[in-house]
């Protein structure tokens, strides 16, 4: 199921191209070795109604090399028919909430391709705020390419207590 969601174009439009079922396969080796090392990773995001499988949302680790700190990022990436209904948020909501209440982490970031508007929503409906003085070039984007400029949001475990118990800044 997760290598159909791969193949659609319009899910990897902002990824270098749509992965093969190799790729997938490949890809979720490296979700699992993720869960190895650091005891967290991208979780499969099922619909509860059905058990159907939406895609994924978690958190990756970054290289020492990464041109931001913390290396812990949250991510999500599902199926182009279940976007539009909230379930990222839903999800990302559940990783925030483990993320500092569990593995006690003080800050998460995320980041996407400046054009992806879609992704950039949901940190903002996350309370995520970005400083452009944290966009930077992703080297895996060869240079001049359209999607080589990424915008980076960050939240602290007190600004997210603070949103949840309804008094954090409105963004
Ligand atoms: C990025 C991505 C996960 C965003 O999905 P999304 O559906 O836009 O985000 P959400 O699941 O939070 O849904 C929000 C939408 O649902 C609506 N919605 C409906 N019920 C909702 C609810 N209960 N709570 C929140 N939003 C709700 C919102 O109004 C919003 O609608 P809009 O897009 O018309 O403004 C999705 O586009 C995706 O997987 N893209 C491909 C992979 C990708 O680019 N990943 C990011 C890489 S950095």
């Amino acid at each position: 199921m997760l290598a159909r969601i791969n193949a659609d174009p319009e899910v990897m439009r902002y990824r270098f191209k749509p992965l093969t079922r190799q790729e997938t396969d490949e890809l979720i080796d490296e979700f699992e070795a993720c869960f190895d090392e650091h005891g967290f990773g991208l979780w499969a995001v099922e619909r509860t109604v059905d058990g159907q499988l939406l895609g994924y949302v978690g958190l990756e680790v970054a290289g020492d090399d990464a041109p931001y700190r913390p290396l812990i990022h949250i991510g999500w990436h599902l199926a182009a028919d279940a976007w539009g209904r909230g379930y990222a948020t839903e999800a990302a909501t559940a990783v925030l909430d483990h993320a500092f209440d569990e593995l006690a982490l003080a800050e998460l970031i995320a980041h996407t391709t400046a054009p992806n508007e879609r992704s950039r929503a949901v940190m903002r409906r996350l309370g995520m705020h970005r400083d452009p003085h944290d966009d930077f070039d992703a080297q895996w984007y060869p240079e001049g390419h359209p999607y080589r400029r990424f915008v980076l949001y960050r939240i602290t475990a007190e600004e997210w207590r603070a949103r949840k118990a309804g008094d954090g800044p409105v963004r």
